[in-house]
């Protein structure tokens, strides 16, 4: 027997059941996102892989280790699934000038790759919403884009998300800090892990973020960014602060917080929850004004944040949140030549009138068609023999009903189905 055929590992089929979580986050991810004005955009799952390593540095986690990079064999060009959005949507603003006019805000939805060990709330197919806004330089879209957060974990119902909040300064105040910090480090080299030891010349910074407790202690002592910012950056900085106070949005400054994408400058920021387990980050971005220059575009700021879906989906799940139930308004039954010509019809007929209906598929006895309307979850069954057609009616059953009295069922003549239909939903809906 041939072996069954399972999915990539790291990526995960999302069927029914859970699939409606995720439409209903989507639904209420639009709204807040309209509400901001933020307008979609949709670039491709595949990129040339130059741009990501150019984007997010070649001496990051996702560039060395983390992409999916392959050579298209009919061409050769070098590709890589995208393992984030920032990166193509800047190639995209660029390419088609979109930000010339007038500064945009911008956001997408949708698969991002990236070849990590697979655990909980770590996969190597993900998803992200992602917000990029281009062309703004103040603190007020830094801002704007954190207490988006806040009201997004509040339309979810989602409790406990904490903000984490840093700068990063400039490039070359980051220089500075940089030869202090190698300096530091070379001090104390008898405490450095192999990783920190390899990235101690290629990117200092990111031993900052090492989890490895043997050098807490040792990176605690380390020399501060923040002692070497200038005034503006800590004006932007503070900025940023000051909207967040007074919109009464707690937040930690965490002057550890790096980020594993090498475009930011001053603001960075995540959302963390201690529900999930290791994998705590459910959102997280910054500024990144170099970026769009380093892309060959017009220099020009921009500031943005990606959330990570399958971390949000399971923090809901985990609230105990649900999503409306499943289930149509009628199921159509019907048996007999002339009925089951009648049924597309009359099902055709509720769907125009907004109604939403499964139609009995594939035949069968009629007492076995209404076990399957019954299990359907419908209000209704709309019942057709021959009886009903030749008299251009049809049968209508209550399968559930809020006054607790299913299996009342009348005739009703085949125009005016819908409308029994739409006022009983009506008055339960008054109810
Ligand atoms: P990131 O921190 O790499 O940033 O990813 C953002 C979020 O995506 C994470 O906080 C996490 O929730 C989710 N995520 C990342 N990797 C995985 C994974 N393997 N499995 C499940 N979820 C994951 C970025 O991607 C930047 N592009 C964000 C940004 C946008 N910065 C500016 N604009």
């Amino acid at each position: 027997m041939s072996q069954n055929i399972q999915s990539v590992r790291g990526m995960n089929d999302i069927l029914p059941g859970e699939a409606e979580f995720w439409e209903l986050f989507e639904e209420t991810v639009r709204s807040w996102l309209k509400s901001y004005g933020y307008r979609p955009i949709r670039m491709p799952i595949v990129e040339p892989t130059p741009l990501f390593k150019r984007a997010i540095g070649e001496v990051t986690d996702i560039v060395e280790k983390e992409m999916y990079s392959f050579v298209d064999s009919l061409n050769g060009e070098p590709l890589t699934l995208r393992p984030e959005g920032t990166a193509g949507c800047v190639r995209a603003v660029i390419q088609h000038n979109l930000i010339a006019q007038q500064p945009q805000r911008l956001y997408y939805m949708g698969q991002m790759f990236r070849h990590e060990r697979p655990q909980k709330g770590r996969y190597r197919q993900f998803h992200q919403v992602g917000v990029e806004s281009l062309g703004f330089s103040g603190p007020d879209i830094d801002a704007e884009q954190i207490l988006m957060g806040a009201r997004l974990w509040d339309d979810l119902g989602l409790e406990g998300i904490k903000l984490q909040l840093n700068t990063l300064g400039q490039p070359a105040e980051r220089a500075k800090h940089r030869a202090e910090l190698i300096a530091y480090f070379e001090k104390h080299a008898e405490l450095l892990d192999e990783d920190a030891k390899r990235r101690l010349h290629s990117n200092p910074l990111r031993i900052l973020d090492s989890k490895n407790p043997a050098m807490q202690e040792m990176i605690a002592g380390a020399p501060k960014l923040i002692d070497h910012l200038g005034a503006e950056s800590l004006a932007h900085f503070e900025g940023v602060q000051q909207v967040l106070r007074d919109a009464g949005q707690p937040y930690e400054i965490n002057p550890r917080l790096v980020r594993g994408l090498d475009y930011y400058n001053l603001t960075v920021f995540e959302w963390v929850t201690d529900r999930l387990g290791a994998q705590g980050t459910v959102c997280a971005g910054g500024r990144y004004d170099g970026l769009v220059e380093q892309l060959g575009g017009k220099p020009a700021p921009a500031c943005g944040f990606a959330m990570g879906v399958e971390r949000l989906i399971a923090l809901i799940r985990e609230s105990g949140g649900e999503p409306a139930a499943p289930g149509v308004d009628v199921y159509v039954v019907h048996q007999g030549a002339a009925a089951s010509r009648l049924a597309p019809r009359v099902a055709e007929g509720l769907r125009d009138n907004g109604i939403d209906v499964l139609f009995h598929c594939g035949g069968g006895s009629f007492k076995s068609q209404m076990k399957k309307a019954d299990a359907s979850g419908a209000a209704f069954a709309v019942i057709i023999g021959d009886d009903e057609a030749a008299a251009g009616e049809v049968t209508l059953k209550t399968l559930r009903s809020e006054d607790g009295q299913p299996g009342q069922q009348k005739r009703v003549g085949v125009d005016n189905v819908a409308d029994e239909i739409m006022n009983s939903l009506m008055d339960w809906e008054e109810a």
